[in-house]
C-alpha cells in the first residue's frame, strides 16, 4: 500500500504546473473507497492564485465520490521530505481520522510515517457550523 501511494505521488509530481517556483510536488490520497487519487501543484501567473499537490488530490477524491482519506503520501522534487503546509494539513484534516496515516517521500520511496493527528495536532474543530 505504501509502495503504491508512493508511486503515484511520483507519478503525479511529474504533471505539476510549477513554472515560477520551479517546486514540483506530488501528493496522493488512499481513501476509504480503495482508490487512489492523486495531484500535483497548480501554479498561476498571478502567484497567490495557484494551489498545493494535496489540494489537487483531495479534488480529484471529493468528484470521485470519495470522502475519508486513510493514507496520504507527498514528494517534492527538491525537498528531502516536504511536510504539507499549514493550509494543507487543515483541508486534509477536514477529510481525515486522528489515525489517517502520512508518508512522507523521497525519490527511494517512503521515509517517514506519521498520524494526522500528529501531523496537525489541535486542529481546528467546531460543533457550532454546520
Ligand atoms: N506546495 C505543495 O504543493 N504542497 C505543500 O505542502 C507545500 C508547497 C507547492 C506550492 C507551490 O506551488 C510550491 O510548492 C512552492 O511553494
Amino acid at each position: 500500500m505504501e509502495e503504491q501511494l508512493f508511486a503515484a505521488a511520483r507519478a503525479a509530481m511529474a504533471k505539476a504546473h510549477a513554472p515560477y517556483s520551479k517546486f514540483p510536488v506530488g501528493a496522493a490520497i488512499l481513501a476509504e473507497d480503495g482508490a487512489t487519487y492523486a495531484g500535483a501543484n497548480i501554479e498561476n501567473l498571478s502567484f497567490p492564485e495557484g494551489w498545493c499537490a494535496e489540494t489537487t488530490a483531495i479534488s480529484h477524491m471529493v468528484m470521485g465520490g470519495a470522502k475519508r482519506i486513510k493514507a496520504v503520501a507527498v514528494i517534492a522534487e527538491k525537498l528531502a521530505l516536504c511536510p504539507p503546509c499549514g493550509g494543507c494539513r487543515q483541508r486534509l484534516a477536514e477529510f481525515s481520522s486522528p489515525d489517517t496515516l502520512v508518508f512522507l517521500c523521497d525519490e527511494a520511496g517512503v521515509q517517514t510515517r506519521m498520524r494526522m493527528d500528529a501531523l496537525l495536532p489541535h486542529a481546528f474543530a467546531t460543533d457550532v457550523i454546520g
